[in-house]
């Protein structure tokens, strides 16, 4: 089966690099099965991998960016040693007025924005970016924040709109929002450009909104994600921020503040405004958490520990949005994205922060999800090269850190292949946290061809016991996760 929604591409992908080869966007919707496989899928892999990214559906006026394209899903169920792909854009409402007209009726993050639009609405939420799983949906989420989708876990049909309650109409929920499968709770932080300027809130396994409030911030922040603790809610504000001057002219200009300190809000999970506490850092950006969790200390006292990837300001970075060039630069200098820890005691108020890894360069850390928000072992990130042109920066391999001897194991295939932020997937009747296989798009730019990579989460340093063969290119994108084959199940009989 396939279908086409909009004429293939053609002179509009010329140019910009974001828009071509294995950057640039499909245009079948399309369902395979019984793929090509190189190796042996394992018998004991079931469930799905799904993966977000930008898949432009018309030509876009003006400058391009990665990060404009139209959501699409592309997903790979495993059954029985069987796989079966999928792919399907993200029905948003914007999409659909732009297939209306049929043209690009928005301008991108590198252009002027509407005259008199305030940045809260003058971009189009693609849904590009972000899509995890919660009571048998998936939801398929934007970074700039807004309305969060929801897709059917099989058909990747759209569904419709997290907005049950009248509070989360309007609302500009992030990607990186995060659930708790322990307590099927789903913890939500949105973020604009007025003031209180960012919101909390947990969605209960029954769909009802359970806890929302406002949490105060000096001004408009760019946060991207969060972490999350049986009890705990933890909240960035880091001083990489638009520039205030910038926005009033209608444009985005990232500035990083040297002398702004990193700040986390710790809110109990279901508490309320009051109870919001803030601890300060050294000045960092950061992309994505890895795990949060607590501990008690020998004196009785709980410790927050939050783990992630965040970087220091690159030198040299021009403060543009160009995602090529900010990658260029981090990839260049090698060594500025840092595994790094941050600890705040909840008795004393007292910190503790540093660097965990700041030899191998790795983004996109994945854990096993039934190990969110409790002390953790293993993290899966995806390896980033020392890139030698703009034009081909590199998400080169895989590394497996162990946090408790302190040790990493990667995998690097040479150079011509790019990867995807890899999930893990849990081994049918697993007992141990590492149990399982780490399951990632990769694109073969040797064959010009798309794949999905299993390797064994317990010896990564093999590489991919299995290579699934995609029936077409898979362009380069943003986030995933995994879904359990009892999930599906249970979201199929529902
Ligand atoms: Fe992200």
């Amino acid at each position: 089966m396939s279908l086409t929604h909009t004429p293939e591409p053609q002179d509009w992908l010329i140019e910009n690099p974001n828009l071509v080869d294995a950057w640039g966007p499909v245009h079948t919707e399309t369902v395979a099965q019984d793929l090509e496989v190189i190796g042996e899928l394992p018998a004991d892999l079931n469930g799905m991998y799904v993966r977000n990214g930008p898949s432009p559906a018309h030509a876009p006026h003006g400058r391009y960016h990665w990060f404009d394209g139209d959501g699409m899903l592309h997903s790979v169920r495993f059954q029985d040693g069987r796989a079966t792909y999928r792919n399907r854009w993200v029905q948003t409402d914007g999409l659909k007025e732009d297939l209306r007209v049929g043209d690009a009726l928005w301008p991108g993050l590198k252009e002027r924005l509407p005259q008199g639009a305030l940045p809260d609405d003058a971009m189009k939420n693609t849904s590009n970016t972000d899509v995890t799983f919660h009571n048998g949906k998936l939801y398929s989420m934007w970074y700039r924040g807004g309305t969060v989708y929801t897709i059917d876990p099989i058909s990747l049909e759209t569904l419709g709109k997290l907005e049950q309650d009248p509070r989360l109409i309007g609302l500009q929920i992030s990607a990186h929002s995060r659930v708790d499968e322990h307590t099927g709770e789903f913890m939500f932080f949105a973020y604009g450009n007025r003031p209180p300027y960012m919101h909390y809130g947990v969605i209960g396994p029954d769909g009802a909104l359970k806890t929302f409030m406002p949490v105060e911030l000096p001004g408009p922040r760019l946060p991207h994600d969060c972490a999350i603790t049986p009890n705990y809610t933890i909240l960035h504000d880091f001083p990489l921020i638009n520039s205030p001057e910038a926005l009033a002219r209608g444009r985005y200009s990232l500035e990083f503040h040297q002398d702004w300190p990193t700040r986390f809000a710790v809110i109990p999970r279901n508490g309320s405004a009051d109870q919001i506490r803030w601890y300060e850092f050294k000045p960092r950006y950061m992309l994505h958490v890895a795990n949060a969790w607590e501990e008690v200390n020998d004196k009785g006292e709980t410790e927050l520990v939050m783990l992630g990837t965040p970087y220091v300001n690159p030198r040299g970075f021009d403060g543009g949005l160009d995602v090529q060039r900010l990658l260029f630069t981090i990839g260049t200098q090698g060594t500025d994205y840092e595994l790094y820890q941050w600890r705040m005691n909840l008795t004393t108020g007292a910190t503790k922060e540093g660097i965990v890894d700041d030899i191998l360069n790795s983004e996109f850390p994945m854990i096993n999800t039934a190990y969110q928000g409790r002390k953790n072992r293993y993290t899966y990130n995806v390896l980033m090269g020392r890139m030698r042109t703009l034009e081909q920066p590199a998400f080169a391999g895989l590394v497996k850190y162990d946090l408790d001897t302190g040790g990493a194991q990667a995998f690097h295939p040479g150079e011509g292949y790019w990867f995807s932020e890899a999930p893990f997937a849990p081994r049918d009747g697993a007992t141990e946290e590492d149990d399982g296989y780490v399951v990632g798009f990769v694109w073969n730019g040797i064959a010009n061809r798309s794949e999905v990579w299993v390797t064994d989460a317990k010896d990564i340093a093999k590489g991919p016991i299995a290579k699934v063969i995609l029936p077409q290119r898979v362009p380069h994108g943003f986030h995933s996760c995994w879904v359990r084959e009892d999930q599906l199940k249970a979201a199929q009989v529902a």
